[in-house]
C-alpha cells in the first residue's frame, strides 16, 4: 500500500469541483498538491484553501490543450517537489447539442452541431488529457517516482443522448488505462506505475448544479442513493485506488447506483 503523506499530486482542473475536492482530501492526509487550471482568479483561492489547511500547494495557470503549458506543469511539480506520485487530470468541459435538430413540424434538419462545439471537447477533455498525462509520466519516469495516473471518465462514456462530444472523450478515458497499463507492463514501468480511471455519475458540482432543475430532478429520479454524488466521495475514492497497489488498468464507477437504460 502507498501513503500519501508527502506524496505529490498534480491536479489539472485543480480550481474548482472535483479537482479542488481531490487537492482538499490529498491535503488533509498529508500530501503536497500542484494544482493546475486555466481560471487564475479561482486557482488564486483554491491555494489559499489548500494554505489554510496546513498544506504545500504550487500553482500553474495552464491551458491543458497547449503542449508547452502542459510540460511547464510538469516542470513546475518536479522543480517544486522533486516527484509526481499522483496525476489526476481533471480539467473538462460540457458543451452539450444534439448532434442534429430536426424540426418538430417538417421533420426535417433545423441545425447541426457546429464543428467548433464538436472540437473544443475534444481538445481539452482528450488532448489535454493525453498532454498532460504525457508530461507528467515522463516525469515519473525519468526522476524514479511510484504512484498512479488517475483519469476521469464518466458514466457518460456508456453514451448520453445530447453529448456525442463529450461522451465519446469520456468513453477515449476508458480505455486509456487499459493502452498505458499495457505499454508500462512491456517496459517494465508497470509495478510501479499504475494507471486506472474513475468513472462518476452525477456529481454535485458546478457543472451538474448548473443544470435546470427539471433536468435535474429527472436525473435524480434514476439515482437509487437519491441524491447527487459528493466530489468528496469522488476524491476518497482517488484516494484509495492511490494506495492499494493491486489497482491497475480499470475503470472504477462511482455513481449512486444510476440506473442506466435499465428499469428493471
Ligand atoms: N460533475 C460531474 O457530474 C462529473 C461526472 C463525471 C465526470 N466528471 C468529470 O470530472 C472532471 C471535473 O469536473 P467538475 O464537475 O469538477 O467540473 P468543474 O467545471 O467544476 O471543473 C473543471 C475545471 O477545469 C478547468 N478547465 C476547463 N478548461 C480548461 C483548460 N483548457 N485548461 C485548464 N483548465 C481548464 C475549469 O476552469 C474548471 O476549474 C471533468 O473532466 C468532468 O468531465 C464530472
Amino acid at each position: 500500500m502507498l501513503t500519501i503523506k508527502n506524496a505529490v499530486a498534480v491536479i489539472t482542473g485543480g480550481a474548482s469541483g472535483i479537482g479542488l475536492a481531490l487537492a482538499r482530501y490529498w491535503t488533509e492526509q498529508g500530501g503536497k498538491v500542484v494544482l493546475a487550471d486555466l481560471a487564475q482568479e479561482a486557482l488564486g483561492k483554491a491555494a489559499a484553501d489548500i494554505r489554510a489547511l496546513g498544506g504545500e500547494v504550487a500553482t500553474a495557470v495552464v491551458n491543458v490543450t497547449r503542449e508547452a503549458d502542459c510540460e511547464r506543469l510538469a516542470d513546475t511539480a518536479i522543480q517544486r517537489f522533486g516527484a509526481i506520485n499522483l496525476v489526476a487530470p481533471f480539467a473538462g468541459i460540457i458543451a452539450d447539442g444534439l448532434m442534429l435538430a430536426t424540426d418538430r413540424d417538417t421533420g426535417k434538419v433545423k441545425g447541426k452541431m457546429p464543428l467548433e462545439q464538436f472540437q473544443k471537447v475534444v481538445d481539452i477533455n482528450l488532448t489535454g488529457v493525453f498532454l498532460t498525462v504525457r508530461e507528467c509520466a515522463a516525469r515519473m519516469v525519468d526522476h524514479g517516482c511510484r504512484g498512479l495516473i488517475c483519469l476521469v471518465s464518466s458514466t457518460g462514456s456508456l453514451g448520453t443522448a445530447g453529448q456525442i462530444n463529450y461522451s465519446a472523450t469520456k468513453a477515449a478515458m476508458s480505455v486509456m488505462p487499459k493502452v498505458i497499463t499495457a505499454e508500462f507492463f512491456r517496459r517494465g514501468l508497470a509495478d510501479r506505475i499504475r494507471c486506472v480511471a474513475v468513472a462518476p455519475g452525477y456529481v454535485g458540482t458546478a457543472m451538474v448544479k448548473g443544470m435546470n432543475q427539471k433536468a435535474l430532478d429527472a436525473i435524480l429520479g434514476n439515482v437509487p442513493i437519491g441524491r447527487l454524488v459528493e466530489p468528496e466521495e469522488v476524491a476518497a475514492l482517488v484516494g484509495h485506488l492511490y494506495s492499494n497497489e493491486a489497482l491497475a488498468g480499470e475503470v472504477f464507477f462511482i455513481h449512486g447506483g444510476l440506473r442506466l437504460g435499465s428499469k428493471g
